[in-house]
């Protein structure tokens, strides 16, 4: 089946850096069709754009695979726009109708400040990375480790935990900007693996405190988290890392 290319009509966030005070702008995509993803909409755009000496729209993307986590932006108000489980990257052009108006803006978190127009600067994230520190594993002694016998229900869980990518749709979809889902989907990456036993406690303290410092505000579970991530991190996580953190405040307050 052929589909007919689409001509919209993009409100586009524009702003010079973090100081200036930004607005939208309205923005013609003509021609586009259905199958391009929406950073390929975005490349049309801009070559347009620059080719009549206009300024192009500036926008994150590394892998364009849903793997980076770079692509972040609100697209009609939905952090990576209307489809469930996908990344603005992979999402496809036939999820809009031709004449739409489409309003696309960036992440809006005072942890997460705009470098220009919808690109922001998420190293609030790899700094609580960092807190958390590393894991200890012996590399010199591979028939050890394959020997670790990890229970599957615990393997599978860090697995899907560790399939978070840093993308900050959590927080731009939280009315709290908290971080409680990508840092707690982090912490279970690794408590629930025998290999991440020897930090565990202090890992999930640093990283909490680090949250904090950078910024993100509380989790009051409304779970509007939950719903916008592109990966399905669940709130179970959450609810893992404020018992990994009750039991480590108890234990070095003791
Ligand atoms: S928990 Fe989900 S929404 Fe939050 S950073 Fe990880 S992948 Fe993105
Ligand atoms: S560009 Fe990497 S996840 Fe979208």
């Amino acid at each position: 089946m052929s589909h007919g290319n689409m001509n919209l009509t993009l409100k586009v966030w524009k702003q010079k850096n973090k100081n200036e005070k930004g607005r939208f702008e309205t923005i013609e995509a003509k021609g586009i069709s259905p199958d391009m993803s929406f950073l390929e909409m975005f490349d049309v755009v801009n070559e347009k754009l620059i080719n009549e000496g206009k300024e192009p729209i500036a926008f994150d993307h590394d892998c364009r695979e849903g793997i980076c986590g770079m692509c972040s932006m609100y697209i009609n108000g939905q952090p990576h726009g209307p489809k469930q489980g996908v990344t603005t990257c992979q999402l496809h052009m036939r999820s809009f109708k031709d004449g739409d108006t489409i309003v696309v803006e960036p992440w809006r978190s005072a942890a997460f400040p705009v470098i220009k127009d919808l690109a922001v600067d998420r190293s609030s994230f790899d700094r609580i990375m960092a807190a958390g520190g590393f894991v200890s594993v012996n590399t010199g002694n591979v028939k050890d480790a394959n020997n670790i016998l990890i229970p599957k229900d615990d393997a599978d869980t860090a697995f899907a935990a560790a399939a978070c990518i840093g993308c900050g749709a959590c927080v731009a979809a939280c009315k709290n900007s908290s971080a409680m889902l990508f840092v707690s989907a982090k912490v279970s990456q690794f408590a629930l693996l025998p290999q991440g036993q020897i930090e565990k406690q202090d890992r999930v303290l640093n990283m909490v405190r680090q949250m904090d410092e950078e910024g993100f505000g509380n989790c009051t579970n409304t779970g509007a988290c939950e719903a916008e991530c592109p990966k399905g991190i669940s709130l179970e996580n959450i609810a893992r890392m404020n018992r990994e953190y009750m039991g480590a405040s108890f234990t070095q307050n003791k």
